[in-house]
């Protein structure tokens, strides 16, 4: 496959499509959707005339699983779900992307395992079974107390006691997911097993679940109360740090391992899902010798509001720390969080998108919303996901059908608003929000300066106008986004501008000087 003429790998500057399999299209009838039904939409994402023209699937997880954690508790690591088909299918999706020149990352979830995993089963059935310690046990305090203070991120004691051995397990997420103990080799060498199954069947790379947890403190040491800056990431529940059981330096360690055997094969990229601000996203990234990941997402745009204040430091903070060969990995939405038109607003997707993709670094979307997907207002029961997560995770609203193109059967989750919000009625709208999509990521591809470029902040702007400049060469483009509610003159800049791409209608040639930006209205502009 061929590689961008400026960039150094497939994946610098790429936009990667999360799909969330469960959700995505059901060939069945049993209202899950499956892996043939991504195959046979993948013309919606690459090598059709209609497709999005991304660069990369990531694919949520598709293994066996308990039910519990939404696909992230897994049974079996080289194995495809029945409900999402076979090895064989995931074979067909990996050649038939391939063909379009798509890759496909899937997600390596090695931190916990299920509690119906048949390592955690052996391990349970004595304190000398021969994987016991490939979990992390310990001893009650004295009166049967917890080992330590530590919190799991959805809430309850990190330890869950196992009556048959008298000893408690840790676990980061769910009592029914048990950490891995990552110290033990033979943990190494069965997970770099598992990468290789999956290398060799041709996967191009893997996002890295929760990849900051993967080494705990050996002394399960009790963590301190959490410092302010920490409460925005989640990792903090009850109040407490989690200074002894995430962001420890031997989890760079882990992955450096992860990356030795990714680097056994051509071309195979290393994605991480890391909570953390740019500043320590940067000491997991590759630089030199001690390579780890290849990029991480970056979760701050995402988690900001609507704000130029907020997208400016969050983009700030990237162009701080995450300078080539480092670069962030940005999204607004993931199968974890509200979608983003839900917490701005929908009215503000096309600003977004244009903000989005014309950012440096790499680009990931989450299904559905390049048609403006937002959250099931009321999902009914039975909840699905215990963590409150069903309403981002409704399926994909492919028509105008009740059912929206899904399934023909009865849906995991219902639709949300299928007969607003589809597929089809947006590819024949020139003037659809799939169609900015196509777009600013067609424009993207064919611009060196905002594929690779670099970024620098514009100052001196009217306070509800975010703006870069984009370069690479010569080449500058401007790009301007009037997040405010009202119209914003823009008379700080001078000499006439191309518009290469718009939120509105705006098309041409403009005069800097004279530019009046309409509410929400956007431009990316190539000047001189
Ligand atoms: C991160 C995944 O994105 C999330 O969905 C999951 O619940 C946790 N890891 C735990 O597996």
């Amino acid at each position: 496959m061929s590689r961008g003429a400026t960039s150094r790998h497939w994946w610098d500057g790429a936009v990667i499509y999360h799909c969330y399999p469960r959700s995505f299209a059901d060939t069945t009838g049993d209202g899950i959707g499956d892996l043939e039904g991504i195959t046979r939409h993948l013309d919606h994402l690459a090598g059709s005339e209609h497709a999005l023209g991304v660069d990369a699937i990531w694919l949520s997880p598709v293994y066996p699983h308990g039910g519990v954690d939404g696909g992230y508790d897994i049974i079996d690591h080289a194995a495809i779900a029945p409900e999402f088909g076979s090895l064989l299918d995931l074979d067909r999706l990996v050649a038939a992307a391939h063909r379009r020149k798509l890759r496909v990352l899937m997600d390596l979830v090695v931190g916990h395992v299920s509690d119906q995993h048949p390592w955690f089963r052996e391990a349970q059935t004595s304190r000398t079974a021969e994987r016991r310690d490939w979990f992390i046990w310990a001893d009650p305090r004295p009166g049967g107390e917890v080992p330590n203070n530590w919190v799991a991120v959805f809430g309850g004691p990190a330890w869950t006691f196992d009556p048959a051995t008298g000893q408690y397990y840790h676990h980061t997420y769910y009592p029914e997911q048990p950490d891995l103990n990552w110290r033990n080799p033979e943990v190494q060498a069965a997970v770099a097993d598992i990468l290789r199954f999956w290398l060799d069947r041709g996967v191009d790379g893997f996002r890295v679940d929760a990849a900051q947890n993967l080494i705990k403190d050996a002394a399960l040491r009790d963590n301190p109360p959490s410092r302010r800056r920490e409460m925005r990431f989640r990792e903090d529940p009850g109040g407490l740090s989690r200074r002894w059981n995430s962001h420890l330096p031997g989890a760079r360690r882990v992955l450096q391992g992860f990356r030795r055997v990714v680097d056994e094969y051509p071309d195979r990229f290393l994605l991480g899902e890391i909570y953390a601000p740019p500043r320590r996203l940067a000491t997991y990234l590759a630089a030199g010798e001690a390579a780890g990941l290849h990029a991480s997402l970056d979760m701050e745009l995402g988690m900001s509001d609507w704000s130029v204040r907020e997208f400016r430091d969050a983009i700030a903070r990237a162009e701080r720390h995450l300078q080539p060969p480092r670069y962030p990995t940005w999204n607004l939405s993931n199968h974890d969080v509200p979608r983003h038109p839900s917490r701005w607003g929908p009215d503000r997707s096309r600003l977004a998108a244009l903000v989005l993709l014309s950012l440096r670094g790499s680009i990931c979307l989450y299904y559905g919303e390049e048609i403006g997907m937002t959250d099931h207002p009321a999902v009914p029961t039975p909840v699905q996901d215990r963590w409150g997560r069903d309403p981002e995770r409704t399926p994909m609203q492919w028509t105008a059908d009740p059912l929206g193109g899904f399934t023909t059967g009865a849906p995991w989750l219902p639709l949300n608003d299928p007969e607003r919000t589809n597929v089809a009625a947006q590819r024949a709208d020139s003037g659809s929000l799939l169609a900015l999509y196509r777009a600013l990521i067609d424009l993207r591809r064919r611009t060196p300066a905002l594929r690779d470029g670099s970024l620098e902040l514009m100052g001196q702007l009217p306070p509800q106008v975010l703006g870069f400049v984009r370069s690479a060469g010569s080449d500058r483009i401007l790009v301007l986004a009037n997040m405010g509610a009202d119209e914003a003159a823009i008379g700080q800049l001078a000499g006439r501008a191309t518009v290469l791409a718009a939120t509105g209608e705006r098309s041409g040639t403009v005069t800097l000087a004279r530019i009046r930006l309409a509410p929400l209205e956007g431009l990316v502009l190539r000047s001189g």
